[in-house]
C-alpha cells in the first residue's frame, strides 16, 4: 500500500521515511459517497512546525479531530514527543474528558486495532475560578495567572473596548507607564490605586477606568508574579487551558483573547530566544538542549483571530502564522466558519482538514485559498464525502494533493457531544 504522509517534504520523506515523526490522522476514503471504504492510513507530519486549519459545520467532528491531533502529538515515539509541548486552548470547557478512556467508542476503536486510553493531561484554569470549579465539583489540576505588567496599553484598551485617545485611555497609558517605570511587577490593585490618585483627570474618568479595572480583577486571571511559561507546558506533555469560565462576563471573548494573545506572544519570544542560543551553540560546536516545539491547538479560532476586527490575540497569533516556522511553533486553528477566520491566517495554512461545510461563504473562503492543484471544485470533494462520523477532506499544500479521509476514533473520551452550559453557535 502506498504510504500517505501529509505535510512532509520530499527531503524529510527521504531522511525520515513515511512514519517516524508522524501521527495517524485517519484512513484514506476510496470510492464515492455511500460506496466509500477506508483504505490505507493517512499520517501527518509532526516533526516540523505547521499551520493547520480544521473546518466543518457544527457537529461534524472539529473538536474531536483536534483531540486526535493532540493524542498523536503526546503518544508519538519518545524521541519525537520529547521535542514537542502541546497546549489546547479550550474555550468551551470540553477537553477535561481526555483524562478518561474512550469506552464509548470501544467497538469502533477495536476495528482500528486500537484500545481506549486515558491521556495524561494538565488541566489549567484561571486562579480566580478555582473556588467555583471546586464548588461545582469540576476537576482541574493547576491554576494560572498572567502579569498585568506584561500587557500593553493597547491590549488593555482592546480588552476594555475603549480607545487609547479618549480620556480613560490616556489615564490608562499613564498608569501603565508610571508603574512600569517604578516596578517590574504590579497587581491590578496597584493600577486601581494609582489611577485613583491622578487628580488632574476628571473624577468620572478615573471612576470609569477604576470600574473596568475592578471588573478585570474579577476575571481571576491576574497576579503580580504571573505563572511562568515553564510551568504551563512540558516536554511530551499536554496542557489544557480551560478558558470557558468567563461565560457570564460581558465581552468574555475579549478576556479569552487576552489570555491567548499574551501566551502566544511570550511563547514566541521564548522560542526565538532559545533558537538564537541553539544557533550560537551550533556555531561553537557545543550542545544545548533544544527547547520543545510548541503546538498550540485552538478551538473556535475565529473568535480569537477573526476577519472583521482585531482582538488582543490577533497580532500574536498572526506572528505565529507568519514567522512561526523558523523558531518552531505550530498552530492548529479550528472553526465552523472559515470565512470568519482572519484571511492571512487562513491563507497560511499548509494543511487543511475540512469536515462537511454547507454555507456558501465558508466554501468560497476555502475556494479562494485552494490552489490550482485541485482537480475538481471543492464542493465536489465535500459532496462526495460519505456520511460517516469523522469524514473530511485533507489538503496538503506540500504535496499539492487532496484526500478524502475518515479521521480515526479517539483514544480518550470526547465530551464535546454532550450538551454543555455554553452553546456553540453563530454569534
Ligand atoms: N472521527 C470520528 N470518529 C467517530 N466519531 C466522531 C468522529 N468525529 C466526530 N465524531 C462524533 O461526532 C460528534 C461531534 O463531533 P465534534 O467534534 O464535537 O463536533 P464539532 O465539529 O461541532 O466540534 C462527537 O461527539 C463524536 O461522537
Ligand atoms: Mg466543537
Amino acid at each position: 500500500m502506498p504510504k500517505i504522509t501529509i505535510g512532509r517534504s520530499d527531503a524529510d520523506m527521504e531522511d525520515f521515511g513515511a512514519e517516524l515523526g508522524t501521527g495517524l490522522l485517519g484512513k484514506h476514503l476510496v470510492g464515492e459517497g455511500s460506496e466509500a471504504h477506508a483504505a490505507n492510513p493517512i499520517r501527518m507530519d509532526i516533526a516540523r512546525p505547521h499551520v493547520i486549519g480544521v473546518f466543518g459545520k457544527r457537529g461534524t467532528g472539529k473538536s474531536y479531530s483536534l483531540g486526535v491531533i493532540a493524542e498523536e502529538l503526546v503518544t508519538a515515539d519518545e524521541s519525537v514527543s520529547q521535542n514537542i509541548a502541546t497546549m489546547i486552548v479550550d474555550p468551551m470547557g470540553i477537553y477535561w474528558s481526555m483524562k478518561f478512556p474512550n469506552e464509548d467508542d470501544a467497538v469502533l476503536l477495536d476495528q482500528w486495532d486500537m484500545k481506549p486510553d486515558a491521556m495524561d493531561i494538565d488541566l489549567f484554569i484561571p486562579e480566580g475560578q478555582a473556588e467555583t470549579f471546586r464548588e461545582r465539583d469540576i476537576p482541574f489540576d493547576k491554576t494560572f495567572t498572567l502579569r498585568p505588567s506584561d500587557l500593553s496599553s493597547a491590549d488593555w484598551a482592546m480588552a476594555f473596548d475603549m480607545q487609547l485617545n479618549e480620556p480613560r485611555g490616556i489615564l490608562l497609558e499613564r498608569v501603565l507607564r508610571d508603574l512600569r517605570e517604578d516596578y517590574d511587577n504590579f497587581a491590578v490593585d496597584d493600577m486601581i490605586e494609582y489611577a485613583r490618585t491622578q487628580g488632574d483627570f476628571d473624577e468620572d474618568v478615573r471612576k470609569s477606568l477604576v470600574n473596568r479595572l475592578m471588573a478585570a480583577n474579577d476575571w481571576g486571571i491576574f497576579s503580580a508574579e504571573g505563572t511562568a511559561l515553564d510551568d504551563l507546558y512540558t516536554r511530551g506533555g499536554l496542557s489544557i487551558l480551560d478558558v470557558s469560565s468567563f461565560g457570564n462576563i460581558r465581552g468574555s471573548w475579549s478576556v479569552k483573547s487576552l489570555v491567548v494573545g499574551l501566551l502566544a506572544k511570550k511563547i514566541l519570544q521564548e522560542r526565538m530566544a532559545s533558537k538564537r542560543l541553539e544557533e550560537i551553540a551550533e556555531m561553537e560546536g557545543t550542545q544545548t538542549s533544544e527547547s520543545p516545539i510548541v503546538w498550540m491547538i485552538i478551538d473556535e479560532a475565529h473568535q480569537f483571530i477573526p476577519n472583521d476586527h482585531k482582538t488582543p490575540a490577533s497580532d500574536p497569533l498572526l506572528s505565529w502564522v507568519k514567522i512561526g516556522r523558523e523558531p518552531g511553533v505550530s498552530l492548529v486553528l479550528a472553526t465552523q466558519q472559515p470565512y470568519k477566520l482572519n484571511a492571512d491566517a487562513l491563507s497560511q495554512c499548509d494543511i487543511i482538514l475540512s469536515h462537511r461545510l454547507t454555507d456558501k461563504s465558508d466554501i468560497d473562503a476555502l475556494k479562494e485559498i485552494m490552489a490550482t492543484y485541485m482537480r475538481y471544485d471543492i464542493t465536489t470533494y465535500i459532496d462526495n464525502l460519505p456520511r460517516v462520523k469523522g469524514a473530511a477532506i485533507g489538503l496538503d499544500d506540500n504535496s499539492e494533493r487532496v484526500y478524502s479521509l475518515r479521521v480515526r476514533p479517539r483514544l480518550s473520551w470526547h465530551a464535546g457531544g454532550t450538551p454543555a452550559a455554553i452553546k456553540e453557535g453563530r454569534e
